[in-house]
């Protein structure tokens, strides 16, 4: 009997619904090349969610979750909440919520160039060759969820960073797997000449280095590595960081492929797993079927390694190179002659 995954699909909010249809064609069409099929559930999360239930994350978008082989999201937030610090909901809150609810601690984040795209980095052409790195994000600890607050009747605020050895431990175990499959080599991005808990990932990693001979460990500081990533990018192969360093540094790293729309990610804990593209919900784009679909795309290519599909997720990855050879692309990435959301969509499925 053929497989059937079931994947709970959370749109979101903005491009969020444009570019997971587009998804949701890839996957159909190698489900039928590959024989196994999907059994696909919406539910809510972020804006929307709010305005329909008054809440970011539903419990019942927990639930299909939960009962779900993976989960694919698009995008979370909306403008009305970003200039309003008195909001007392979020769509934010809904994804911090569903990476703590899920124990999502593992955030992959890949960068990686398409020659065809050179063109339109920010960077010269001759640093981007080589360009292949892997940030191992943790994502459910650190500053973002440390106790916070005001103190002083409202006039001091403070956000509590820290890490326990443990949540140190799972995270640097799945990153030096991962760098012994590829070029052996693991950096540790830190700030452990001023803080405490990067001087315990740092003890931490150096400890579980011992274990991976094969895997060449070093460290850097986060603001050397900012300066880094622009001038030798093809210098890392797995970067292991704190949630907020992990943030900075992605968003500062995908600018390099030439567009943030291209870059995929995975989200991934001991029980469940969430796929999404690294981008935001684009507001400004939204309806227009203008949108990028290729980092959600290679989500989907992410969520099929991780199901075990391996054989559809190259067909996937394969098909997007050839869509992109063939010119199509979104406005992002060339004015000439873009194609729509939809087209782009259409193809790489067609291709499959
Ligand atoms: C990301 C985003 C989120 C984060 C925001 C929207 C809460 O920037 O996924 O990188 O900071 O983690
Ligand atoms: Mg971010």
């Amino acid at each position: 009997m053929s497989k059937n995954y079931k994947i709970a699909v959370l749109s979101g909010d903005g491009i969020g619904p444009e570019v997971i249809e587009q998804a949701l064609k890839v996957l159909k069409s190698v489900g039928n090349k590959f024989n196994f099929s999907f059994e696909f559930t919406n539910a809510l999360i972020g804006a929307i969610a709010i305005d329909k239930t008054g809440n970011p994350l539903p419990d019942e978008t927990i639930e299909i979750c939960k009962a779900s082989d993976a989960v694919l999201l698009g995008a979370v937030g909306h403008p009305r909440f970003d200039n309003d610090p008195s909001a007392k909901v979020r769509p934010e809150q809904g994804l911090l919520k569903i990476r703590k609810t899920l124990g999502l601690y593992a955030n992959l984040r890949p960068i990686y160039t398409f020659s065809l795209l050179d063109d339109i980095s920010p960077l010269k052409n001759h640093l981007l060759q080589n360009v292949d790195f892997l940030v191992y994000r943790e994502l459910t600890g650190g500053i973002y969820f440390g106790e916070k607050g005001y103190t002083h009747e409202g006039t001091v605020a403070y956000d509590n960073c820290s890490y326990s050895v443990e949540e140190i431990t799972r995270i640097a175990e799945k990153a030096f797997k991962s760098a012994q499959s590829r070029k052996k080599k693991l950096t540790l991005v830190d700030k452990a000449n001023v803080l405490e808990t990067s001087r315990l990932w740092r003890a931490t990693v150096k400890k579980i280095a011992e274990k991976y001979p094969d895997v060449t460990l070093d460290f850097m500081f986060v603001d050397a590595a900012s300066m880094k990533i622009v001038q030798t990018p093809s210098y890392f192969d797995v970067v292991l960081t704190e949630n907020l360093f992990g943030d900075i540094l992605t968003d500062e790293a995908s600018v390099i492929t030439g567009s943030i729309g291209m870059l995929p990610s995975a989200s991934i804990g001991d029980k469940y797993a969430l796929f999404e593209p690294i981008h935001g919900s684009y507001p400004q784009a939204a309806g227009k079927n203008i949108a990028n679909p290729y980092g959600t795309i290679l989500s989907t290519a992410m969520l099929l390694d991780h199901i075990g599909e391996f054989e559809a997720a190259k067909a996937v990855r394969n098909a997007v190179n050839t869509s992109l050879d063939k010119g199509y692309v979104t406005e992002d990435i060339s004015k000439v002659n873009p194609k729509s959301t939809t087209e782009v969509g259409d193809f790489v499925a067609s291709l499959i």
